[in-house]
């Protein structure tokens, strides 16, 4: 039985509007008739009490730390599955029979060359580009590429494992030719994160062998990321895709958005904080001072969330992993040590338990990268390939879910009053 939520409005009126629930307890109030009933909109700079879809694919309960994909636990993904199999999972609803999850290796072993002309973009561009830029660019190019139409399941499969496959490829070749090296092909023996190590790392001279541990700790970093509900990307990728613009389009504008330093870019942001207090002496003091003052804009990154008022669930395994491979691989970072302490003082600081802010997935994630040689610009295009099954996976719910539109906004307008056009002579003279 629908249960409904009762406002009375200033003038007196009163309107009652359905609730509705989710499958772990979650109440929204349905305000769809609202502005027709009423001429009244919501507002919510932001969108932190709203809700823009119904959606079966993660689960997020930020007062108590827990995120599933698709009802699985993080935790046990992170655990037990790989990146292609959770890839699968997000996209499909359920996780794969043995069958399928070959056949979807295969598939992505096929897709996994870059067109040899987009070497041609590659190369022209400056030197200096950040990375994610490069990324938006080609990734919006590949519709140019491969301009099938998804309107078929095949069309769809296809197109979502192109995606998967080649973004790998494109960024590890964006590194090589970063370097002014030799483009180092995908190896059909190697599965996904393999290859991207090999692609990454390998050279005629210097032959890279791929360590076992990095490989799961690559698989568990994508796994991480792989999904995170409406968050900022993901919003950007509905609402592109909400146009009917194409999903590389969305894709790209997803990448976008997570490439600032307040999402997905914290990454990069956390290893200058880290680096700023070991090589250029800042102490760990006055960084927290830095970040509690309100006269400064700086804000200590890979703290604090918007869903998350406990620890992130996700930086709980990434310092787990963090810890052991640096360990394993007899790594001695010193971020690491300075990460711990900075995050014990802010810990114990009232002010960052007063505001709820706790280390979120990337605090610990970039030296995780480190460990495993990634540079530093390249630490928001890590986040983007595992971010791509999310985006994926939301951007099919979007398109197939009746119940959307055109994402399109109100607004309170708080600009002039209607006015005349003023002549040229009147305005005055500026000198
Ligand atoms: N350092 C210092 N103060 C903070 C921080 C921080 N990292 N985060 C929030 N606050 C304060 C903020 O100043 C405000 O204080 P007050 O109420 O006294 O004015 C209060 O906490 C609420 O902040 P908000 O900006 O309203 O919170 P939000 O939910 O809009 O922002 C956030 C969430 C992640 C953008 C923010 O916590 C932040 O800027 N963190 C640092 C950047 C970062 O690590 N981003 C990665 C997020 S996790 C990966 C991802 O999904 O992208």
């Amino acid at each position: 039985m629908t249960e409904y939520a009762t406002i009375t409005l200033d003038d007196g009126r009163t309107m009652k509007l359905p609730i509705v629930k989710g499958t772990e307890g979650e109440k929204a109030i349905d305000i769809r008739a609202l502005r027709a009933e009423t001429g009244y909109i919501t507002y919510d700079p932001g969108f932190g009490n709203t809700g823009s879809c119904r959606s079966r694919i993660t689960f997020m309960d930020g007062e108590k730390g827990i995120l599933r994909y698709r009802g699985i636990p993080i935790e046990e993904l992170a655990r037990r599955s790989s990146f292609v199999e959770t890839a699968y999972l997000l996209i499909n609803g359920e996780l794969p029979t043995s069958d399928e999850l070959i056949r979807t290796s295969v598939k992505l072993n096929d897709h996994s060359l870059v067109h040899e002309d987009m070497n041609t973009f590659y190369r022209n561009f400056p030197r200096a580009s950040h990375p994610m830029g490069i990324l938006s660019a080609m990734v919006n190019a590949l519709r140019s590429f491969y301009p099938t139409l998804l309107n078929t399941e095949e069309e769809f499969e296809q197109t979502f494992l192109r995606l998967i496959s080649k973004v790998r490829t494109m960024a590890a070749l964006s590194y090589k030719i970063s370097l002014g090296h030799n483009v180092e092909y995908p190896r059909p023996d190697y599965t996904y994160c393999t290859n991207f190590l090999h692609m990454m790392f390998n050279s005629p001279v210097r032959p890279y062998k791929v360590h076992r541990k990095l490989v799961k700790a690559l698989n568990v970093f994508w796994i991480l990321h792989a999904d995170h509900e409406q968050n900022c990307s993901t919003s950007v990728v509905r609402s592109v895709g909400s146009s009917r613009a194409n999903i590389y389009a969305s894709v790209s504008a997803g990448i976008s958005a997570l490439w600032g330093p307040l999402h997905g870019g914290a990454n990069q942001a956390v290893i200058s904080m880290l680096e700023n207090i070991n090589e250029n002496g800042a102490t760990i003091s006055q960084v927290l001072r830095k970040a509690k003052s309100k006269k400064d804009t700086f804000r200590l990154m890979g703290f604090g969330h918007r869903v998350y008022k406990t620890y992130d669930p996700r930086a709980k395994i990434m310092k787990k992993y963090c810890d052991d491979v640096l360990k394993k691989l007899n790594i001695n970072d010193p971020l690491l040590n300075i990460a711990r302490k900075l995050e014990e003082a802010a810990l114990s600081d009232s002010y960052f338990a007063d505001h709820n802010l706790y280390p979120n997935v990337d605090f610990y994630s970039g030296i995780l990268l480190r460990a495993m040689g990634i540079p530093t610009n390249m630490f928001t295009v890590m986040f983007a390939i595992g971010r791509l099954p999310g985006w994926i996976a939301q951007w099919r719910e979007h398109m197939t879910d009746p119940e959307q539109k055109i994402t399109r906004p109100r607004q309170v307008y708080l600009g002039y009053n209607k006015r005349s056009y003023v002549s040229m002579e009147k305005r005055g003279i500026e000198d």
